[in-house]
């Protein structure tokens, strides 16, 4: 357990007073907190202590005991239950393939995923990206998109064919937005190490706003009720979706699904964590500026807060994350967790030096206080104990940078992932 960083002054009167619990998120409600010398003073709950106080300390105690109570914790206070469905109604299709993509460097396969078979919706089309120079079956990062699979390139033989259904594209015609994330989209790089990649719109999943959860694959739930205030909420809808994309990439054969990383930005990073922890099949995660929900520690207040992303996405978490809005030192868990969830496979959190609102710190030791758990592997973590320089990234198990820039996935964040990617599957 770390004590933050704290005005100690104010963590000694809220300590008198008894306040530490809701006192600071009221001082700072009024607007986000950019000034590190005011996050409110707090103690991460024990990540190697059980509920009924046993010292864990051995890799089979973290598996058979601690590890089934914290996931348990964020099932009950954040995400929800992770969802179940009749998956004998999963059926995939190959609907379209080309073998041009990148000069010819790559064959781009469209699969679509019904989730309700025999019914035509809900379903996703994976766009599996696949290098055309490769011996057998290749490692895949899965990374959904938020804007369609069209958007990821210019290439006009991608089809198109979700577009109008985007919130961020609502009402635009589908090549009006081509190619317009593609500097997100590293594929050449990708291709050239080796890799498939494989990616999804998240919306086709389950749409990003708050309808009651009608819509998108929830209603396929059969463990979803209202009634309770753990219901798996759409991060939870999100991150089943990405299993579903596993189990179809399991039937693909130029696709190792044995190793397969799960990578995702921003809310689909808080989405890419929750999948990882729950879905054990992957074989590592990538979390690009998740933020608060994500990487970023909760406690500290900094940026985003629980209160304000339960106020402006109220359905990304469940009904009793809304509860810690103004006391998150009263929260069962918190985000360094999320991280150990993955251990001991390799995990990335990686930041960006202006994105201040997921912020960057918070991010940096979420990842530094899930080391204990990486320890009891034997393994590696992040050989630092001070959040590192801008773009000089470091770890081994568990890696973190901090890139010059905005909150974004660049070339930079891709060629470490790559990095990243071949200490994996070379270390196993
Ligand atoms: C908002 C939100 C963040 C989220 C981001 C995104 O900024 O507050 O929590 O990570 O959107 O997904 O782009």
């Amino acid at each position: 357990m770390r004590l933050g960083l704290c005005k100690m002054a104010n963590c000694l009167a809220a300590v008198a007073f008894g306040i530490v619990s809701a006192g600071f998120s009221a001082t700072f409600a009024q607007g986000p907190n950019y000034d590190e010398s005011k996050v409110p003073c707090y103690e991460l709950p024990e990540l190697l202590v059980s509920e009924c106080g046993i010292e864990i300390n051995t890799p089979e105690a973290w598996k058979n005991i601690r590890r089934p109570e914290i996931l348990k914790q964020f099932q009950k206070t954040m995400f929800g239950k992770y969802p179940e469905a009749d998956l004998s109604k999963l059926k995939f299709e190959e609907i379209s393939s080309y073998d041009k993509f990148l000069d010819g460097k790559a064959t781009v396969k469209t699969v679509r995923v019904y989730f309700n078979a025999p019914e035509k919706t809900p379903k996703m089309d994976l766009m599996v990206v696949v290098p055309n120079n490769r011996s057998g079956a290749v490692p895949a990062f899965l990374m959904p998109n938020f804007q369609g699979n069209h958007t990821t390139t210019d290439d006009p033989n991608i089809p198109a064919f979700f577009a109008e259904g985007s919130t961020h594209n609502r009402g635009k015609a589908p090549e009006e937005v081509r190619g317009i994330a593609k500097s997100r989209w590293a594929y050449d790089k990708i291709i050239a190490a080796g890799y498939a990649i494989v990616t999804v719109f998240y919306e086709e999943i389950d749409p990003d706003f708050d309808d009651g959860f009608q819509n998108g694959v929830h209603p396929l739930f059969t463990n979803f009720s209202l009634q309770n205030g753990d219901y798996p909420a759409t991060i939870s809808a999100w991150a089943w979706g990405l299993s579903r994309a596993l189990d179809c990439l399991e039937t693909i054969p130029e696709i190792d699904a044995e190793k397969v990383i799960v990578l995702g930005h921003s809310r689909l990073g808080k989405t890419a964590l929750w999948c990882g922890a729950n879905d054990e099949r992957f074989a590592a995660v990538v979390s690009n500026d998740s933020g608060c929900g994500g990487a970023a520690l909760s406690r500290r207040e900094f940026g985003e807060t629980v209160k304000k992303i339960n106020t402006t996405f109220p359905h990304w978490f469940c009904a009793n994350f809304h509860e810690y809005g103004d006391c998150v030192n009263a929260l069962p868990i918190d985000e360094h967790e999320l991280i150990a969830l993955i251990a001991p496979r390799p995990v990335y959190v990686a930041s960006a030096t202006e994105d201040l609102w997921a912020d960057p710190k918070g991010e940096f030791l979420s990842a530094l206080n899930a080391e204990p758990v990486y320890r009891l592997f034997e393994l590696e973590g992040l050989g630092v104990d001070e959040q590192p320089d801008p773009d000089e990234p470091v770890g081994t198990y568990i890696r973190y940078h901090l890139r010059t820039g905005k909150h974004d996935v660049t070339d930079f964040d891709w060629e470490q992932y790559i990095k990243f990617a071949n200490f994996v599957f070379s270390a196993k």
